[in-house]
């Protein structure tokens, strides 16, 4: 939780010490500064001090000191944000960010709990006499009892307000079944109605189990055959699988993939208990990743037709980039897992998922599709496109197959391919090196300071100084293990002053605080400082606090020598030039 330093500043303003400090503990006056009896140690002569012109607090005593916040979490018990959230509702002022994220997460429980209610509603409404038509095409569908119960499947009646009357009979308002995606508005009338109506309805459920959404099928062949829920801001299509919070628990060691609600649960009624269904949308980075969260390895069942085909091979890339492996499953005689569950059974299907296709064959054989390789220019053409999928193949055992079995479908020589792919592999692997070089670059830029009067010109190095300050500031007896590391091998002067500074006081006692270093750093470099307190660190440990010394000083040699080359090569050019121009 990173407050704003903006905010920091005006909280600080806003509390002034004294006040703070003087509503705990009896304050007099001697000079410039006002004394008590510490609040943190028991003493009967006044060595605890406030300096109101330095926003700070010391005690001679225990050497207990720092700003106001410290004080706050010193004296309530608080952790650094509570202390903040204290001050600011001492004075008035609102925790950016803070206030908006609660009241937004204060929202989310409400439409979680409406979209719980809601599925239950649903879920209820199947046993109501108007719900004929629904258990009929439940049957139709071949679900059993038990699939509608572990599914929470329901029935949205045939009405404007079935749900929107409900839900508000429980306390929710029309604005939260609206946000909630569960009712749309008239715009001339400005009236609220049921989104859902006269659907059987699926509940989505996020892995956490917090119902999001809903899924609803008409029962004929009206269109639209499917309704989903808009986006909410408790429920994203992109970042959701339907059956997700079910597969987590699965055994299987693989996941099913499927394109619809149907097939998910179509499969978990066979045994397989491992489906999931996207929710209308394709498959998103954001999916990949978290499937790859609970397995090593996904199953594709996308439809034969085209679309599902297109769909399968954008998927590959965006699940293997996760680490997973990838099957795709191709079925003959039925066009989704639905129809070949019910038409084949369960054991054929289990048969299918054994043999399920090595992807990188099915990549290779779906390409050979789209060429005539009876005609040169498509042969040609077909080497090339297969040379830089071959190159997307993760082993060079891979590649070096597939190229054999490109080369034999387009009736060229294998070395004449391999040549192929290994100019392309080079040119990905070119690429992949710009790309990560990129990315290092802009994680660098979000790491800098947000204040520009500090940079960060050694990434590595800055990061182990934050790690060292945090460290020693929580336990100043590290100082201990630091013997030999200098103010000038830290990379950013600001870490450096504070180390300084610091193993002064610690050498002398003093206590080790960021208050004390307000003399020490400019406002901007404080400001800093408070940010990079707030970081969260590795738990402390000695080897956590050696690697990053460790780490400062090698960079710290490291750039020596650089320089030392630089000069090095630098003195070189100007002899040859000196000697050039003797001669
Ligand atoms: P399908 O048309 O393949 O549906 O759409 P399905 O799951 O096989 O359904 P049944 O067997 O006909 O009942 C696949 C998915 O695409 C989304 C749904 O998520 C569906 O499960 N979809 C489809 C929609 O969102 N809206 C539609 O109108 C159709
Ligand atoms: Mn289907």
């Amino acid at each position: 939780m990173a407050f704003p330093p903006a905010f920091l500043d005006e909280l600080n303003n806003r509390n002034p010490i004294e006040d703070v400090v003087g509503q705990y503990v009896a304050l007099t006056r001697k000079g410039s500064n006002l004394f008590g009896l510490c609040p943190f140690h028991g003493e009967k002569t006044a060595s605890f001090s406030v300096a109101p012109d330095k926003g700070i607090y010391y005690c001679f005593g225990c050497h207990k000191g720092g700003g106001v916040i410290n004080f706050i979490m010193e004296i309530e018990n608080l952790g650094y944000p509570d202390a903040v959230r204290f001050l600011a509702k001492r004075a008035g002022l609102e925790v950016p960010e803070d206030g908006a994220d609660r009241s937004q997460y204060k929202k989310k429980e409400r439409l979680w709990a409406l979209c719980k209610k809601a599925a239950r509603f649903f879920h209820d409404q199947l046993k109501a006499p108007e719900a004929d038509e629904a258990r009929d095409y439940i049957v139709k569908r071949g679900l059993s009892r038990a699939t509608v119960t572990r599914f929470g499947l329901g029935f949205a009646p045939n009405a404007w307000s079935a749900l929107l009357d409900a839900m508000t009979a429980k306390g929710f308002t029309k604005e939260e079944l609206y946000d909630a995606g569960l009712v749309l508005q008239n715009r001339e009338k400005g009236t609220f109605y049921d989104r859902f109506r006269n659907r059987l309805m699926f509940p989505i459920i996020d892995v956490r189990g917090n119902v999001i959404g809903f899924g609803g099928r008409v029962m004929d062949d009206s269109t639209p055959k499917y309704l989903n829920s808009p986006e909410t801001i408790i429920f994203n299509k992109r970042r959701n699988l339907f059956a997700m919070n079910i597969v987590k628990k699965s055994k299987q060691g693989f996941i099913i993939l499927t394109e619809g609600y149907m097939d998910a649960i179509a499969l978990h009624q066979y045994g397989f208990d491992c489906a999931v269904a996207s929710l209308g949308t394709s498959l998103t980075q954001e999916h990949a990743d978290m499937l790859s969260k609970y397995t090593n390895e996904v199953v594709l069942t996308y439809d034969g037709d085209a679309a599902g085909q297109n769909a399968t091979q954008r998927a590959i890339p965006m699940l293997e980039k996760t680490g997973l492996r990838v099957k795709v499953l191709r079925m003959q005689g039925a066009k989704d897992p639905d129809e070949f569950l019910k038409k084949y059974g369960a054991d054929r299907f289990k048969l299918l998922l054994e043999g399920s296709e090595n992807q990188a064959e099915y990549r290779l054989r779906s390409l050979r599709m789209k060429f005539d390789l009876t005609t040169d220019e498509q042969k040609v053409e077909f080497a090339k496109q297969a040379a830089e999928l071959i190159s997307t193949y993760g082993t060079a055992v891979e590649r070096e197959i597939y190229g054999a079995r490109a080369a034999e479908m387009a009736g060229f020589s294998p070395e004449v391919i391999k040549l192929e792919i290994n100019k392309a592999f080079k040119r990905r692997v070119a690429t992949e090196k710009k790309a990560q070089e990129k990315r290092d670059l802009e994680a660098a830029a979000a790491r800098q300071p947000k204040t520009r009067e500090v940079r960060y010109d050694n990434m590595r190095s800055a990061m182990a100084e934050e790690g060292v300050v945090r460290m020693l500031l929580r336990e100043p007896h590290l100082f201990a293990r630091a013997e030999c590391l200098t103010e000038e091998e830290f990379s950013v002067p600001m870490f450096g002053k504070i180390f300084a500074a610091w193993r002064e006081r610690w050498q002398e006692d003093l206590c080790v605080t960021p208050a004390c270093l307000t003399e020490t750093l400019t406002p901007a470099e404080m400001a800093h400082l408070t940010a990079v307190l707030q970081k969260q660190d590795a738990p402390l440990s000695d080897d956590a606090f050696d690697d990053c010394v460790r780490i400062i000083t090698e960079e710290h040699r490291r750039a020596q020598i650089t320089n030392a080359d630089d000069l090095k090569a630098m003195q070189e050019r100007l002899l040859k030039k000196k000697g050039y121009g003797g001669t």
